[in-house]
């Protein structure tokens, strides 16, 4: 028996999808050093406590026990990502896969002996930076020849549990050229935004601690001489926020996420606003000024782009951060150059690359006549 999923391993957070395109997983990218910890009384939902002890040689120190996500950002020396860190040499990112397939393998293979052997098709992906740098083969040899072992310790109803994880394919995609996939094939394969087909195309992804720019070709391939990748994100500019907004007020907002939450808030009352002592203070300038600058610098970015390659057509802006940054970019826009510049849905701008990369593994098990219910059923 096999399980296929995809992973989209983000710096700000783990998006995937398990055994079809239905089936959504969401996990905070935040792990903390932990040994033993109480479990809580109030704690229910074993996504939002999950603690592990991961044995692979995948990881640096082959070892460790971790707190991930939510619960993780609960804790004071929780490992906070920064712009210099690889993803395909980084340890954080093969404990998030490892933890999230060892929660999705303990409800989908049978337990023997204590143990649950676990196999899967992933289909995961790195930065343009990376795959440049030749890093994807790195990546993929790593997971595929080690073996990979997740204990879960002070998980609620989990605990106790030794989940054994092997990979039978692993596919390594290129974060900017999956989105397009997603821009332009169904489900089931077939093409969808025909328009797009035979056009050069820029789609910029602007995630937490990254923005990776993929132009696509009219002969539907990515430019491996004009894209590009750089290392820069929202997460720095709402902790310059979060620190101005403290030098003012006294007043700390207690994570990147809450800030989020502010910014996008759809009530008018709340959107902008923070509460001191009772008392409603707006702080929309100061959130104003940090992402106006961000916005200033993606624009350039994009501007760049057009002049080094003048045959873009549309230009398209996914990711977290291009939620975040539109009406900025978009003001911008009008008063520059005025490009044809498309976002996306809010749910499309999170969930474009791990449903691409689902859609890009049906593609490749149906190139190889693998249909994926017998594949699934079969012991
Ligand atoms: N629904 C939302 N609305 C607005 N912003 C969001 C939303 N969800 C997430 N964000 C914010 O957008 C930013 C980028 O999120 P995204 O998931 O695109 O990053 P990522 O893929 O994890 O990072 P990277 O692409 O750099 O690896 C984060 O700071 C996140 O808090
Ligand atoms: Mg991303």
């Amino acid at each position: 028996m096999v399980r296929f999923v995809s992973i989209d391993i983000g710096n700000d957070a783990i998006k995937g999808f398990l055994g079809n395109l239905e089936n959504r997983i969401y996990i905070p990218n935040v792990i903390a050093q932990a040994n033993d910890r109480e479990i809580v009384e109030m704690e229910k939902n074993p996504l939002n406590a999950l603690h592990v002890e991961i044995t692979s040689s995948a990881l640096k120190n082959k070892n460790g026990s971790f707190t991930v996500g939510k619960l993780a950002s609960k804790y004071p020396n929780n490992d906070e990502l920064t712009p210099d860190q690889d993803k395909a040499d980084s340890d954080q990112p093969i404990v998030m896969l490892l933890t999230t397939l060892a929660y999705d393998a303990v409800n989908h293979f049978p337990e023997e002996d204590g143990i649950i052997e676990a196999t899967y098709y992933l289909s995961s992906g790195l930065p343009l930076d990376e795959t440049k740098k030749g890093k994807a083969k790195y990546f993929r040899k790593k997971l595929k020849t080690a073996q990979h072992e997740v204990k879960f310790l002070k998980t609620p109803s989990l605990e106790g549990k030794v989940v054994h994880i092997k990979f039978e394919q692993i596919l390594v995609n290129t974060e900017g050229f999956a989105a397009f996939v997603d821009l332009t094939t169904n489900r089931d394969g077939s093409i969808k935004n025909e328009e797009l087909i035979g056009k050069t195309i820029l789609i910029n992804d602007i995630g937490g601690l990254s923005t990776d720019s993929a132009i696509i070709t009219a002969e539907s391939e990515v430019d491996n001489e004009y894209s590009n990748g750089i290392k820069r994100g929202v997460s720095t500019y709402f902790d310059n926020i979060i620190r101005k907004v403290y030098t003012k007020h006294k007043y700390t907002i207690k994570s990147r996420r809450t800030l989020v939450e502010i910014i996008t808030n759809n009530d008018p009352e709340e959107q902008y606003h923070i509460w001191v002592d009772g008392n409603r203070v707006s702080i929309k300038e100061i959130i104003d000024e940090e992402l106006y600058v961000l916005a200033k610098e993606e624009y350039k970015l994009i501007k760049d782009m057009w002049r080094n390659v003048p045959d873009i057509r549309l230009s398209y802006q996914i990711g977290g951060g291009s939620l975040i940054l539109k009406p900025y970019l978009s003001k911008i826009n009008q008063t520059d150059k005025n490009y044809p510049l498309r976002f996306v849905s809010e749910d499309d701008s999170i969930w474009m690359i791990a449903r691409a990369y689902f859609k890009i593994l049906l593609m490749y098990l149906q190139s190889k006549g693998v249909s994926i219910e017998a594949a699934a059923t079969k012991v």
